[in-house]
């Protein structure tokens, strides 16, 4: 029989053992690759003293491949609860020094523990993901348990905000629990994305590829638009968690935090007068717009470096968290194509789901024309931003800084689906198309026949655009609830968003919607 004393002993050595995970010699690997270990990692995230840890004794079943033999404490993966800025968060850590991090049926059922305690808490879940994929010794038990974590992504995809950091090897099925969540940070260099690995494409496909050029953080921040942050490295990237979350309410029915904000009872911003040129075809940036109406240094971009003819990120505007999406009249002068719409529809949701107020920022000359564009389905990947803001209930603003042209102008959070304010600028124009198209449209015939074809045409384009290329026809309708003066707009934003803070809508009831995929 063991005395008190030892089993006090006991107790502490396996506590120990558990902190080492895979040894101290794989720890050290792990350094050497420029990465931290998965505690290190549940450290950095959370406030100081405030992780508890679940599971930590767990230990895996296999009996098969001398596998039975070898058993670390946790079994892959660091689980658990703490709080970030004071408040409530789940965290799963991979531990790579277990067995390269590999999910077993027992490293999912951790995992599949806390996703439920987060579920029925209410409080977001972050994922660190750093994995060779399924236990290979555990055969289809493994690939079950990553059904089980893909299951309860999906339940509690718009229940609670879900975060994805990449600090390793993601491959394979394993890459399904990340897409599944809302947001996915990668880190450069060290973590890498991929459904099939660069040896398989090269018997598949003959192509030579590396692991960094086929899913780095770079070509997925980039080319794929897979991750929505690529980060210089992994203090960067939990830092990055960490800003993320403070615009994010805990769960759908709770609102986002307000931050304390002091009014110095001028909100008058003469600069965003002087950001729109004279020329309409002359390009500006729209994050300058941005960064004039929200409140300083609060805009965090999100998928910057992806489909950059859209803007989309959070800020805060009088201390209240908004989602805005703004056309860039700097990048394809703004134009709507497939990548911009899926990133600006997929941002909407988001911000929808969690009761985001979102802001608008207009200035789009319509859709991008090409064979590429309508062969790879403008049309339906259009209608997916079209579809995510007609069924968003948020209060929902737009301002028109210069263009709405065309469908465009429906698409971009119009009055007619079910925007609660619209305001536009002096120099907006807000027409089927531009000028010189419609002209040459509708005054076909008569340009033709004029003497003088040229002058015919223009003179027909001038009074196109003295009807049509301003903000007042639409305002005479009421499409447009007020032109105001851009010096004026974050004043109107702020009172407008303080107005709408209570509104309710809602949906007809359904099952679910059918957007389209
Ligand atoms: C069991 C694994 C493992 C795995 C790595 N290890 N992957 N053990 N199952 N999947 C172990 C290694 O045996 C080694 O153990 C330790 O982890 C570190 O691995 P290394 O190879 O030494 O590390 P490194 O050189 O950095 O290479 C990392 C790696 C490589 C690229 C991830 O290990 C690798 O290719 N692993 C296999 C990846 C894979 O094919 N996974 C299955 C994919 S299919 P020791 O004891 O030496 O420390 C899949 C399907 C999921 O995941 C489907 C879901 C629907």
């Amino acid at each position: 029989m063991s005395t008190k004393k030892e089993k006090i002993e006991i107790l502490e050595k396996k506590n120990a053992e558990s902190l080492l995970g895979g040894g101290e010699a794989r720890i050290e690997s792990q350094h050497k690759k420029g990465k931290l270990t998965a505690r290190e990692r549940v450290e950095l995230l959370l406030d100081p003293g405030s992780f508890e840890e679940i599971g930590k004794f767990v230990m895996h079943r296999c009996k098969d491949f001398g596998l039975e033999k070898q058993h670390f404490l946790g079994d892959g993966v660091v689980t658990g609860y703490g709080t970030v800025n004071n408040r409530l968060i789940y965290v799963f850590s991979q531990d790579f020094t277990v067995f390269g991090g590999s999910l077993s049926e027992t490293h999912a059922e951790k995992i599949v523990k806390i996703m439920e305690l987060a579920m029925k808490n209410g409080a977001p879940l972050i994922g660190l993901n750093d994995s060779g994929g399924a236990r290979i010794q555990e055969g289809v038990v493994s690939l079950g348990g990553y059904a089980d974590i893909f299951y309860r992504n999906t339940l509690a995809s718009g229940v609670i905000p879900q975060i994805s950091a990449i600090m390793g090897p993601c491959a394979g099925g394993a890459v399904y629990s990340p897409a599944i969540t809302d947001f996915i940070l990668m880190v450069e260099n060290t973590s890498y994305m991929f459904v099939t690995g660069p040896n398989v494409v090269k018997t598949v496909t003959q192509e030579d590829v590396s692991a960094e050029d086929l899913g780095g953080a770079s070509t997925h921040s980039t080319k794929s638009g897979v991750t929505h942050f690529s980060c210089a490295n992994e203090v960067e990237c939990i830092n990055n968690i960490k800003a993320l979350l403070s615009y994010m309410p805990q769960n759908c029915e709770d609102d986002a935090p307000m931050v304390a904000y002091e009014s110095n009872g001028d909100e008058k911003v003469k600069a965003l007068n002087d950001i729109v040129p004279e020329n309409p075809n002359q390009p500006y940036d729209m994050r300058e717009v941005i960064d004039g109406l929200v409140d300083p240094q609060s805009f965090m971009e999100v998928h910057k470096n992806f489909a950059d003819n859209i803007v989309v990120g959070f800020a805060r505007i009088g201390g209240r968290s908004i989602g805005v999406v703004g056309n860039q009249p700097a990048s394809l002068a703004g134009v709507l194509d497939i990548d911009s719409s899926t990133k600006g529809a997929r941002f909407v949701r988001f911000c929808d789901c969690f009761n985001i107020p979102l802001l608008v920022l207009e200035d789009v000359p319509g859709f991008l024309p090409g064979t590429d564009q309508e062969w790879n389905a403008i049309i339906t990947n259009g209608a997916k931003l079209l579809y995510a803001f007609s069924e968003a209930t948020v209060p929902r603003i737009t301002v028109i800084t210069r263009k709405a042209y065309g469908g465009a102008y429906d698409v971009m959070n119009s009055k007619h689906i079910g925007a609660d304010m619209n305001y536009a600028w002096p120099q907006a124009e807000i027409a089927v198309m531009g000028a010189k198209g419609a002209a040459e449209i509708i005054f076909k015939k008569e340009i033709a026949e004029a003497d003088d074809s040229e002058a015919k045409l223009q003179e027909k384009v001038d009074e196109y655009t003295q009807k049509f290329a301003n903000p007042y026809r639409a305002a005479h309708r009421g499409y447009i609830d007020e032109v105001i003066m851009p010096e004026n707009t974050r004043a109107k934003l702020i009172r407008a968003f303080k107005m709408l803070e209570n509104k309710v809508a809602t949906l007809p009831k359904k099952k679910h919607g059918n957007i389209p995929l």
